[in-house]
């Protein structure tokens, strides 16, 4: 071929949407749940950071815990044609409508951290999170084989329930009564929402404490900022936490390491925060059209109070 008509092929084909495409920097519509506990402050440095280090222009949203909110960032990331949506559902429902307009315009979800409850699955792509149920069995399998030590005893746990709605409060009750059914002896006799939050968790455990009907020998929080909330209530109302009521979290923040070194906390299950570099590299595949799993789960661990100091100084969030 003469070199002027290859020259004009080369052109041709770099005028083509496909290679404009190639050439510029993949866009990210990313909506977040919002700032409610120090795992969601990790998780938001964690995608931030990563979206610079791939070189992934991020439009970063907060939601303030609202799903309406999420409902309209995902509408404005669609007019804005981003090459991909990704979010982290404050609640499981509600979702169909919003996600089927992303499907219209051909822009693929990603769901993260949490998932969603939908009519048709292929309105997202994959999903990359926590197993929140299991989550829910670790905690109570932690308390079944710290109760074995007293066969018999009965048990009265309170519950601090997260955001009403989410998977995770959803999962985390689930998981938990499932493995707890195995021991009538330890009973839940009461159980609220706390948000998520440090206010509300020790707002909510106040509460518990005032009716003074049964003795608390447990709590149960569905993540470490409501725990750590409910510890000031249990000192402000003149207990111990850790001794007089045994405290199961979820997270793994430095928060809840600090809390058992102190021996306020007893054990913390693990649900890992850094899904940024995973979700970066899913998102260039998912635009690429590379095949992908439709779950992808993050391994993680049990951390009871024994080990906090000594796994403290490796804590990345
Ligand atoms: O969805 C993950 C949960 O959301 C975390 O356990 C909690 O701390 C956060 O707010």
């Amino acid at each position: 071929m003469k070199l002027v008509a290859r020259r004009a092929l080369i052109a041709a084909a770099l005028s083509l949407p496909a290679f404009a495409a190639l050439a510029a920097p993949l866009t990210m519509g990313f909506s977040q749940v919002g700032a409610e506990s120090e795992w969601r402050t990790a998780n938001t440095a964690s995608i931030k950071s990563a979206a610079k280090e791939a070189g992934i222009t991020l439009k970063f949203a907060d939601a303030q815990q609202k799903q309406e909110n999420q409902v309209k960032a995902i509408r404005s990331f669609i007019a804005q044609k981003v090459d991909v949506i990704a979010f982290s559902p404050v609640v499981e429902s509600g979702w169909d409508t919003v996600l089927k307009e992303a499907q219209k315009a051909g822009i693929p979800v990603i769901l993260t951290d949490r998932a969603v409850k939908v009519s048709d699955p292929s309105l997202y792509v994959t999903f990359i999170g926590s197993d929140f149920v299991e989550e829910g069995r670790k905690a109570a399998r932690w308390l079944l084989e710290r109760a074995a030590k007293t066969p018999g005893a009965a048990l009265n746990i309170v519950e601090l329930q997260g955001t009403v709605g989410s998977a995770p409060a959803i999962d985390r009750k689930k998981g938990f009564e499932e493995i707890l059914k195995t021991n009538p002896k330890l009973q839940i006799i009461r159980s609220q929402s706390g948000e998520f939050t440090r206010a509300k968790g020790k707002e909510v455990m106040e509460s518990f404490l005032k009716q003074r009907d049964k003795k608390i020998d447990v709590l149960y929080a569905h993540n470490d900022d409501m725990a750590i909330g409910a510890i000031q209530a249990i000192e402000e109302a003149g207990l111990k936490p850790g001794k007089d009521i045994v405290i199961i979290s979820i997270d793994g923040v430095r928060g809840a390491f600090e809390a058992m070194k102190a021996g306020k906390l007893n054990v913390t299950v693990e649900c890992n925060p850094l899904l940024g570099p995973q979700l970066m590299q899913l998102a260039k595949d998912v635009v690429a059209k590379k095949p992908v799993d439709k779950r992808i789960t993050v391994i993680e661990g049990v951390f009871p109070a024994e080990v906090a100091a000594k796994e403290l100084p490796n804590r990345k969030y």
